[in-house]
């Protein structure tokens, strides 16, 4: 372990109890954290996303923790907001969530709130007024919303952890290590796409391929794409969750590949990974357990205005089937502005329905009868049969697909 890691006296103090009990525990952490990378020094940060959020996935451990740091009077020095929670803060008993859940839940997200972390409970903070500029440092720990933000937006940020985000909201710093140096940044594999790609669907195979071929720390380049940043926000959120891609470069398309004059470590790619029809088959086929569902699931990570317009337009003139149910997951800024669109109301007249806060991998399917889903998000496919103790079955499909069969 390296101790070369150079505090400034303000930092000292802090890591010395002078700002309080949290803050010192905080500093603590970071520094041990900045000593195993070898980070030279702590960088300030004025943007944090913290993980932990959802009681199903942080359970009383976290709960306590959080309590206990916002009675101590933790605060938080940076614009901070939470990852998505286990449920809609509102419209909770609309998803079949318990009482007893519920109550945990609402006590997580208050004590984060105490804190200074608000409960905007989303994973694209960046449609939320927490949007990174281009090189700015952040602290961001939803996987994809790292990737999003390193690589479609240009700005730095490490994986963090639920709790060493926390821990940098509270002091504002992060340990200059990883995605904030200009040498990590660089492409290792080049990826060539020799199939069609005409769905959102199919750019979350192409990440989820990428990111099960991928090493850890490995910068992955595709090529020129044509492509909106809702199906980067797909693609990305995949390769994150496949295979902890951070940070992706796609050629003359992503901000930092159309300023970088080379793109690769050493001039040139170590590999070239080849997404063809058979590979791209292949993902369906491992992301498909089962093509029988009753929920279709839209919203990871969570939607856009414009995904939400496109599920309208989808929906139009057709209505939702007993058996299915059609969920929406976004962020309440999104939301809003969906409500204002009439979109919420069109959704729900067609007997879908929208919610804000969470979605269907941080939410407890089991309690709301959740057996099977099928979802346009690679990522979602790829975690939902983990994080159910029964193992939900998942179908991956286009939003169009996916419309159709909780419409037909
Ligand atoms: Fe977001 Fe939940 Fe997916 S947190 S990225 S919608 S797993």
């Amino acid at each position: 372990m390296s101790k070369s890691l150079k505090l400034t006296k303000d930092e000292e103090k802090i890591l010395d109890g002078g700002c309080g009990e949290v803050a010192a525990k905080a500093m603590k952490l970071l520094v041990t954290l900045g000593e195993i990378e070898e980070a030279s020094r702590l960088v300030p940060i004025n943007r944090s996303q913290v993980a932990g959020v959802s009681y199903k996935t942080a359970g009383d451990a976290t709960l306590e923790l959080v309590e206990s740091f916002a009675s101590l009077g933790a605060t938080a020095r940076t614009q901070a907001m939470q990852n998505p929670a286990g449920m809609d803060l509102e419209r909770w008993r609309d998803m079949g969530i318990s009482e007893a859940f519920a109550e945990k839940q609402k006590r997580i997200c208050q004590a984060y709130e105490k804190i200074g972390i608000k409960s905007t409970c989303t994973c694209t903070p960046y449609l939320c007024g927490n949007k990174p500029d281009y090189g700015e440092i952040i602290g961001f720990s939803e996987s994809s919303a790292v990737a999003y933000s390193n690589s479609v937006l240009g700005a730095r940020s490490n994986r963090h952890g639920g709790l060493d985000a926390l821990a940098a909201a509270l002091v504002g710093k992060v340990p200059l290590t990883g995605y904030l140096l200009d040498e990590n940044r660089l492409g290792d594999i080049e990826v060539k796409v020799e199939c069609e790609l005409t769905s959102e669907a199919d750019y979350g195979a192409l990440g989820y391929f990428v990111g099960k071929n991928v090493s850890m720390d490995e910068v992955p380049v595709y090529p020129k794409m044509n492509v909106t940043h809702d199906k980067l926000k797909l693609m990305g959120a995949a390769s994150a969750a496949s295979g902890a891609v951070a940070l992706y470069h796609v050629k003359d398309t992503t901000p930092e590949a159309t300023r970088l004059r080379d793109l690769f470590k050493n001039g040139k790619p170590a590999e070239t990974l080849i997404f063809d029809e058979q590979n791209k088959r292949r993902v369906y086929d491992e992301l498909s357990s089962s093509n029988k569902c009753n929920l279709v699931a839209l919203g990871c990570p969570h939607c856009s205005i414009n995904e939400i317009r496109e599920v309208v337009e989808s929906i139009a003139g057709k209505h939702v089937n007993k058996k299915t149910r059609l969920w929406v997951f976004t962020s309440p800024t999104v939301y809003e502005e969906a409500d204002k669109c009439g979109y919420i109301k069109k959704i729900r007249a067609s007997g879908g329905d929208v919610f804000r806060h969470t979605c269907m991998v941080v939410a407890p399917l089991e309690e709301m009868g959740v057996t099977g889903i099928a979802t346009n998000s690679a990522k979602a496919a790829f975690y939902v049969p983990r994080m159910t103790k029964n193992s939900c079955s998942t179908f991956l499909s286009s939003l169009h697909n996916c419309v159709s069969l909780a419409t037909s």
